[in-house]
């Protein structure tokens, strides 16, 4: 029994090679991924106008194009007066748990929220 064990581990060599040569692949694959979004993400750290998008599209599907309120509250600046601009950023990027306001931290970044959060308390009435 040991030497069959012993001469089926002899007969391995080849596999393990083809798996040695695909992982040197995708840890250099990794590696470019990584360094194009690290570029990617310096270059411009916020579009005001992509964030707006957002904001009126993504958001306003559920707070209602002109965020008056639809499945989720109303979002305008004077019923969210209440909130710290702080507070207003936590609420985006963590959801508020146990309803349908989902988190955002995996889409944006805590300074893209910021900004959200900025613009939201400081729009005009419509
Ligand atoms: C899938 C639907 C959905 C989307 C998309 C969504 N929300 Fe919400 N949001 C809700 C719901 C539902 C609530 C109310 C939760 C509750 O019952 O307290 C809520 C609550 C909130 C509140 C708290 C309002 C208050 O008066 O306390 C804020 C602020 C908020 N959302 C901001 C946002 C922002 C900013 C975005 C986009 C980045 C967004 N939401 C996207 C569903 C959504």
């Amino acid at each position: 029994m040991a030497r069959l064990g012993s001469k089926r581990k002899g007969q391995r060599p080849f596999p393990r090679r083809r798996e040695a040569r695909s992982g040197w692949v995708s840890r250099s694959v990794l590696t470019t991924a990584v360094l194009v979004a690290t570029s990617a993400f310096a270059a411009d750290a916020i579009d005001p106008n992509a964030l707006k998008r957002l904001v009126h599209q993504d958001c306003g599907s559920c707070h209602g194009l002109s965020l008056k309120g639809g499945l989720g509250p109303d979002l305008r600046s004077d019923t969210l007066q209440h909130y710290d601009p702080d507070v207003l950023t936590g609420v985006i990027l963590d959801g508020i748990p146990d309803t349908a306001m989902p988190p955002w931290r995996p889409l944006i970044s805590e300074e893209e929220a910021e900004w959200i959060a900025r613009y939201l308390l400081e729009q005009e009435a419509q």
